[in-house]
C-alpha cells in the first residue's frame, strides 16, 4: 500500500497527512473505526477560506475525526465555467486544514475519480431545478455524483456543507436520503466578510473596483428581507432589489428569488413558514451567489 504522504513542512510548524489514493483513505479510516472513532467529512475544492475551515471545526464538534477532501470536480463546471483557472493551492490549504483540526486531507485525481468508460451521473430531481440549476445546467448532477462518490469512500457519520451553496446543500440532503446513505448530512452558516460579502474562492477573482461593489449584494439582500417582512409586496421588493444591484454597477442578476426553505418551491408572499431569499449576480465576470433566511 502507499504511505500517506505528509505534505511539506507548513507554516507554523504543522503537517497534515495527505491521502492521495482511495486504499490509503480507506486504510487510515478502518484505523479509525477500530478505535471506536466517529468521522467526518469536509468536501472541498481548496482555495480554502474561513468560511471552509468553519465547516471543519462544526464536523469536529460532532466527530473525532475530521477528513477534508479537496478535488477541483471537472464534472460540475459548465464549458466556459473556470475549471483550468480555479486556484489550486494545495500546501497552503493543507496548513490551514491542520490549523483547524482536520486529521487527514484526501486529494483524488480526476483520472481515479472518473476513470475511462466512466459512464453514471447521479441525477437528483425537484430540489435541483431553478435558481442555480436552470442558469448552470448539469452542475447539480456533477456535484450530487462527485459527493456520492466522496460519501461511498470515505463512509462518513457526517459531513459538512457551507449554507453559502444552500440549494446545493438541499440538493445534497436529498440525495442521502433517497440512496439509504447512512450519513448525517449537516449544513454550517455562511461566514462574511466584515463588510457582509460571503466568502468565496471566487471572491479572489474580483478586481478592487469589484471588490468595493460586491458587497452591495447582501445589502440588498437584507433590504429586500427587510421590506417584505415589513408587509411589502413581494414582486416589487424582488424588482427594486435588481435595479438597485444593476445601479450600484452588478453587470447583470441572473436571479433574486423567495423561496420556502426545505422544498426551494417558489414563493410570491411573504411566508408563513421558512423562507430564504436567494441571488445570484454577475459583477463582470465573476458571479457571485448569497442567500439569507427570513
Ligand atoms: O461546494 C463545493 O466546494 C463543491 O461543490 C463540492 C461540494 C466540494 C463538490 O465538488
Amino acid at each position: 500500500m502507499t504511505q500517506t504522504s505528509q505534505a511539506s513542512p507548513l507554516s507554523g510548524g504543522e503537517s497534515l497527512p495527505i491521502a492521495r489514493e482511495t486504499a490509503d483513505l480507506r486504510a487510515t479510516i478502518t484505523g479509525w473505526r477500530a478505535e471506536g472513532l466517529r468521522v467526518g467529512l469536509v468536501p472541498t475544492m481548496g482555495a480554502l477560506h474561513d468560511g471552509h475551515l468553519s465547516l471543519v471545526r462544526l464536523a469536529l464538534q460532532k466527530t473525532d475525526r475530521v477528513v477534508a477532501s479537496i478535488f477541483v470536480n471537472p464534472t460540475q463546471f459548465g464549458p466556459d465555467e473556470d475549471f483550468a483557472a480555479y486556484p489550486r493551492e494545495e500546501a497552503s490549504d493543507a496548513a490551514k486544514l491542520a490549523a483547524a483540526g482536520a486529521s487527514l486531507l484526501y486529494t483524488p485525481t480526476v483520472e481515479t475519480m472518473y476513470p475511462h468508460g466512466f459512464s453514471t451521473m447521479v441525477t437528483v430531481e425537484g430540489v435541483s431545478r431553478g435558481l442555480c440549476g436552470d442558469r448552470r445546467p448539469g452542475h447539480f448532477q456533477g456535484v450530487a455524483t462527485v459527493v456520492t462518490k466522496l460519501l461511498m469512500r470515505c463512509l462518513p457519520d457526517v459531513a459538512v456543507f457551507g449554507e453559502k451553496d444552500y440549494q446545493q446543500l438541499q440538493v445534497l440532503k436529498r440525495l442521502a436520503r433517497d440512496l439509504d446513505i447512512p450519513v448525517e448530512i449537516l449544513g454550517a452558516p455562511v461566514v462574511r466578510e466584515d463588510d457582509g460579502l460571503a466568502m468565496s474562492s471566487r471572491n479572489a477573482y474580483l478586481t478592487t473596483e469589484q471588490r468595493a461593489i460586491a458587497p452591495a449584494l447582501n445589502r440588498t439582500l437584507r433590504r429586500v428581507a427587510a421590506d417584505i417582512l415589513g408587509g411589502a409586496e413581494v414582486s416589487d421588493c424582488l424588482e427594486w432589489g435588481i435595479g438597485e444591484l444593476l445601479k450600484d454597477g452588478f453587470s447583470s442578476v441572473d436571479y433574486l428569488e423567495l423561496r420556502d426553505s426545505k422544498t426551494l418551491a417558489p414563493l410570491d408572499e411573504a411566508p408563513d413558514g421558512d423562507a430564504r431569499l436567494f441571488i445570484a449576480a454577475m459583477l463582470g465576470k465573476v458571479r457571485l451567489i448569497d442567500n439569507i433566511g427570513l
